[in-house]
């Protein structure tokens, strides 16, 4: 099957990835349950495999990727045998691919999609978290994620402070998907987005760590 996403966004989209290595964004998740020995990862979206070289650098059992553009996919398919950890690479949509992954399965699960259309530009994250990601992770698993064309767009316009924007555009979402308000924690890094960023501006990142319990 064609992929909805076209090859063309990886390089339109790089803000995200930049954003990632520029900020270690993923450090504190890397260092919680979610990437410790013996682990299983759930990761969403593979783009320049910069987050999931950070995966890679943790002393993981398996990295599953799910990607569903084709060209990003080969890339995928290409980097996987030079990793040190086992990767198990899966082709499509996650909206097509997660379904079929078991229950209590992963440790860690890292989100890091775009939206497919203008009605999900805010949710897409939701969907997926309140669908799959619950009940893919083992109590004790940790969940990161990031809608960054979202919390950009939210920082310009609505919030001066990125701690309230998460509280009140974030939370609610994810104790309806079933976490707990008190698992679930955020950091704030600070960082200088790439200048030709256009979505996001914000000289800060929050980092969602988000424990099942
Ligand atoms: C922002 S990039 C990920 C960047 C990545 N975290 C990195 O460090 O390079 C998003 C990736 O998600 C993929 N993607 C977008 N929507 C998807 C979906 N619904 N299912 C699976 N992959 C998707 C895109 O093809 C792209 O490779």
């Amino acid at each position: 099957m064609s992929s909805p996403v076209d090859d063309e966004l990886p390089r339109r989209w790089c803000g995200p990835a930049l954003l990632m290595a520029h900020g270690s964004w993923l450090g504190p998740w890397v260092q919680l349950r979610a990437c410790t020995a013996g682990c299983r990862v759930l990761e969403v979206g593979f783009g320049m495999a910069i987050a999931a070289s950070k995966v890679q650098e943790a002393p993981i059992d398996e990295h599953w990727i799910i990607e569903c553009n084709d060209g990003v996919f080969q890339r995928l398919q290409d980097w996987a045998p030079q990793q040190p950890h086992k990767v198990v690479p899966l082709k499509g949509l996650w909206e097509e691919v997660a379904p079929t992954l078991p229950d209590s399965h992963f440790d860690g699960i890292l989100y890091d999609t775009y939206p497919l259309s203008e009605e999900t530009w805010h949710t897409h994250q939701f969907t997926f978290i309140r669908n799959h990601a619950f009940r893919l992770l083992k109590p004790g698993g940790v969940l990161t994620y990031c809608n960054l064309t979202s919390w950009g767009e939210l920082m310009k316009a609505q919030y001066s402070d990125i701690t309230t924007m998460f509280q009140e555009t974030q939370v609610p979402a994810l104790q309806e998907a079933g976490f707990l308000r008190e698992d679930i924690r955020t950091e704030v890094m600070a960082l200088v987005p790439p200048a030709d960023c256009r979505y996001y501006t914000f000289p800060q990142m929050i980092i969602p760590l988000v424990t099942k319990h």
